[in-house]
C-alpha cells in the first residue's frame, strides 16, 4: 500500500545502506511457494539435453503438422528449429483460446492519452483479425510478401501483425518515433507491399498528421516507391487523411468490405513472421529476419516463465513500444500466445502526468511490470512521492530490459515500485535473439541488482576473449557470445545471408553468434552485461548506430564532415554527441545547430538528435585515416586522454581540448 513506501530522506538513507551492503535478493517464501519454477532442475533438465527441452516447450503451441527434426543444425549458422512442422502463429495467439472457451477473457485493456479506453477480448481480435487478414488479400497481398505498419500504440497495430501472420506476410513494423523518411527507406529496402498507416497520431495533446506525412516522403520521391501497391489507413486521433485513389484504402472501409471468415493457414516453421530493422555498426539498417515456430516457442516459453505469468490472474503490462523487438515479444507474441491479459498505453510515460504509469497500474491492478532502466531513472528524478500516491500493492514482479540497470536505479525499482517485495528479474536479449537469454527466474535466482545473472535454460552464453574466443575465468571482462543455437534466433538479415555471417559468425566461427556486447562474469557465475564494443549507442533504450547519425549529419549542406560517439549520460544512459567540422566557407551559428538538428529529425527521428554538437576544425584521425572514437569520448567525457600517439596529427587533440572548453564555458 502507499502508506508503507519509503520515501524522501528514509528512501535515500536505505538505497544507501543497501548500495553499501552489496545485498543481493532471493525470492520471498511466498513467491517460491507459488512459482512456476522453484529449483534449479530445470536446468539440468535443459542440459541433458537442450533440443529436447525446447520440443517440450513447443509442444505447448498447436501445429497444424508436427515437426520431422526438433533442430536441423547440418549447415550453421542457418539453423532450422522444427523442421517439418507447419504452424500459424495468429492462430496460436488468438483461435486456439477462444476454442477453449477464453473468447471473454481480455487480451488487452487500452487505455489513450486522452484518457479514452477501449477493452479488447480474445473474441474481438479473433473478428478483427480476420476481417483485416481478408482485406489484406483483398489488396492482393500474397505469403511471402512483405507489410509495412507505421502504427501508433493503438489496439490496430496487434491486429495489423496478426494478420499478416495469419496470411503468412512477413510484417515490417516502424517504431512511430521514426521519420516519414525512416520509413520510406525501410519500405523501399523490404519492397513492401503494403503499408498500414494512420491518418494521424497524439502525441501528449497534439495530433501529428502521419499520413500527411508519408506522403509528401513517398510522393516526393523520383519514381515514388515501387513495390508499394497501396496504402490502408487506420482513421485515428480525429486527423483526416489526404488518400490518393486506386492506392490509399480506409482501414474501416477496407474491413467492412472484407469477408468476415478466414481460416489460419498454416505455413512451415520458418516461415519469415517479421523482419525488424535494427541499428548496426553501418550507416544502413538492418533487416533482422525472424521465422516463426521457434521464435514463438521461445517468446511463449520466456514470457510465462521469466515473468511467472498465471494467465488466469495476472494482468501485465509492458511499457515498451510495439515498433521495438521487446514490444513485438512481450506486448504481442509471448503473451498473447500464453493467453495473457495486458494494459497497453498509447501515451508518453509523463503524459497526461508523470504518474500515468502509476495510475493505470492502480486502475487495471497490473501485477506484472517490465519497463527499461531510463524510464526507471526518469521516474526516480520526478521522486518517489509520486508513485506513493497510487496503490501498486497489485504488483507481485518487476522486470528490466534494453540496457544496464545501474544498482542504484535498481534498488530504487525494488523499493519504491515494488514495495520491497517483488522480484526484479533485469532480462538480457536483443532484436537478434528474438527473447530473453539471460534473466533470472523470479522463483529460484538470488538476485544481485546490475546483473542478469544467468542464460536461462537451454541457452549457452560465455564470455570469451577477443583474440582466440575461449572462455575467460570469472572476473575478467570479455566478449559476450552465444554457443549454438536457440529457437528464437534471427534466420538471417533479409536478402543478405552473406551480411548475416560476416555481421555475427566471422570472429569465431559459424556456431558462436557475436553479441556485440562486452560482459564480465562474478565468482558465483553471474553475468554482468557492461555494453556494446562496436558503434552501437543506447539512447534511453533505442538502438543507434553512430554511422547512421553521421551520415543524417553530413547531410546539412553546410557539413564538412562529422563523427558521432555515445557519451555516457545519467538518464539516457548515453546520450549522441557529434564533433561536427563544418565546409570552411560557412562559421559555425546556433542557426546551423539547429539545422542540424532538425536533418537527423527528418532522416531519422527526433529521438536520433544530438544532444550535444561540438564544433571541431579537425577530428583525431590514424595514419589511415581512421577517425578514434575513443579519444573523441575521452574529449567529451571530461577524461585524461588515452594513448595519442598513433594519430596522424596528435596536435589536433590539444586544439580539440581548447575548442570544448571554449564552447562549454560559452554555454554557460
Ligand atoms: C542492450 C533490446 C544490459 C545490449 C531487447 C544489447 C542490455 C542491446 C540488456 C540490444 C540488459 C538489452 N542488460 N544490456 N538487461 N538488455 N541490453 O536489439 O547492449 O534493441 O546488445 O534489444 O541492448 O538492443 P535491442
Amino acid at each position: 500500500m502507499a502508506a508503507d513506501r519509503l520515501v524522501g530522506e528514509a528512501l535515500e538513507v536505505e538505497l544507501e545502506r543497501l548500495l553499501e551492503e552489496g545485498a543481493s535478493f532471493p525470492p520471498s517464501q511466498e513467491f517460491v511457494g507459488s512459482a512456476l519454477i522453484s529449483d534449479t532442475a530445470v536446468w539440468d533438465r535443459a542440459d541433458a539435453d537442450p533440443v529436447g527441452f525446447w520440443e517440450e516447450q513447443a509442444r505447448e503451441l498447436v501445429w497444424a503438422k508436427p515437426w520431422d527434426t526438433a533442430l536441423d543444425d547440418s549447415n550453421p549458422p542457418f539453423y532450422d528449429w522444427f523442421k517439418g512442422g507447419e504452424i500459424n502463429a495468429s492462430y496460436n495467439c488468438v483461435d486456439r483460446h477462444v476454442e477453449a472457451g477464453l473468447g471473454d477473457r481480455v487480451a488487452f485493456h487500452w487505455h489513450g492519452e486522452d484518457n479514452s479506453q477501449r477493452t479488447i477480448t480474445y473474441s474481438d481480435l479473433h473478428r478483427e483479425v480476420q476481417l483485416a487478414a481478408n482485406a489484406l488479400k483483398d489488396l492482393g497481398v500474397k505469403p511471402g510478401e512483405v507489410v509495412g505498419i507505421y502504427l501508433p500504440m493503438i489496439p490496430e497495430v496487434v491486429v495489423a501483425m496478426l494478420a499478416c501472420a495469419r496470411i503468412g506476410a512477413p510484417h515490417n513494423v516502424v517504431f512511430g518515433g521514426f521519420s516519414a523518411q525512416a520509413v520510406a527507406e525501410r519500405m523501399e529496402v523490404s519492397d513492401a507491399k503494403v503499408l498500414i498507416t494512420a491518418s494521424g497520431a497524439r502525441r501528449k495533446g497534439k495530433a501529428a498528421p502521419v499520413k500527411e506525412q508519408v506522403d509528401a516522403e513517398i510522393n516526393g520521391r523520383d519514381g515514388g516507391l515501387p513495390s508499394l501497391e497501396h496504402i490502408l489507413v487506420v482513421k485515428h486521433a480525429g486527423q483526416d487523411a489526404p488518400m490518393l485513389d486506386g492506392r490509399d484504402v480506409w482501414w474501416h472501409e477496407q474491413l467492412q468490405s472484407a469477408d468476415p471468415d478466414c481460416p489460419a493457414e498454416p505455413f512451415d516453421a520458418d516461415h519469415p513472421l517479421f523482419i525488424l530493422y535494427s541499428s548496426g555498426s553501418t550507416a544502413k539498417p538492418k533487416g533482422i529476419l525472424h521465422g516463426t515456430g521457434g521464435y514463438l516457442t521461445g517468446a511463449a516459453w520466456t514470457h510465462k516463465h521469466v515473468f511467472d505469468l498465471k494467465a488466469d490472474k495476472d494482468v501485465w503490462f509492458c511499457s515498451a513500444d510495439v515498433g521495438w523487438i521487446t514490444g513485438h515479444t512481450y506486448i504481442v507474441y509471448g503473451p498473447l500466445a500464453n493467453a495473457a491479459t495486458s494494459i497497453m498505453y498509447e501515451g508518453a510515460p509523463d503524459y497526461p502526468h508523470q504518474g500515468i504509469w502509476w495510475e493505470l497500474i492502480e486502475k487495471y491492478k497490473a501485477t506484472m511490470f517490465y519497463t527499461a532502466p531510463t524510464a526507471i531513472r526518469a521516474c526516480m528524478k520526478w521522486g518517489a512521492e509520486l508513485p506513493a500516491k497510487y496503490d501498486l500493492s497489485s504488483l507481485r514482479l518487476l522486470g528490466s530490459v534494453g540496457e544496464p540497470i545501474n544498482p542504484k536505479a535498481w534498488l530504487w525499482y525494488h523499493l519504491v515500485i515494488g514495495g520491497g517485495n517483488c522480484p526484479i528479474v533485469d532480462t538480457w536479449w536483443q532484436t537478434e535473439t528474438g527473447h530473453i537469454m539471460i534473466s533470472p527466474l523470479p522463483g529460484v535466482t538470488n538476485a544481485k541488482p546490475g546483473s542478469a545473472t544467468r542464460p536461462l535454460p537451454g541457452i549457452r552464453a560465455e564470455v570469451v576473449d577477443e583474440a582466440e574466443g575461449n572462455e575467460v575465468e570469472r572476473g575478467r571482462q570479455g566478449l559476450l557470445v552465444l554457443r549454438g543455437s536457440w529457437p528464437g534466433m534471427l534466420k538471417t538479415l533479409y536478402g543478405d545471408d552473406e551480411l548475416f555471417i560476416q555481421t555475427y559468425f566471422s570472429r569465431f566461427g559459424k556456431e558462436t553468434y557475436l553479441v556485440g556486447d562486452a560482459a564480465r562474469q562474478d565468482a558465483d557465475g553471474d553475468m554482468w552485461v557492461i555494453g556494446r564494443i562496436d558503434d552501437v549507442v543506447n539512447v534511453s533504450g533505442h538502438r543507434l548506430s553512430t554511422a547512421e547519425v553521421e551520415s543524417a549529419i553530413v547531410g546539412h549542406p553546410a557539413v564538412a564532415e562529422a563523427a558521432v560517439i555515445g557519451q555516457s549520460d545519467e538518464q539516457s544512459g548515453q546520450a549522441i554527441c557529434a564533433f561536427v567540422t563544418l565546409e570552411s566557407s560557412h562559421a559555425t551559428s546556433d542557426e546551423i545547430m539547429a539545422e542540424i538538428n532538425q536533418v537527423v529529425a527528418d532522416r531519422i527521428g527526433k529521438f536520433a538528435r544530438p544532444k550535444r554538437i561540438i564544433w571541431s576544425d579537425d577530428l583525431p584521425k590514424t595514419r589511415s585515416g581512421k577517425i578514434m572514437r575513443r579519444l573523441l569520448r575521452d574529449i567529451a567525457e571530461g577524461r585524461a586522454l588515452g594513448d595519442v600517439t598513433t594519430l596522424r596529427d596528435p596536435a589536433v587533440m590539444a586544439e580539440l581540448e581548447k575548442q570544448v572548453a571554449a564552447q562549454a564555458s560559452e554555454e554557460g
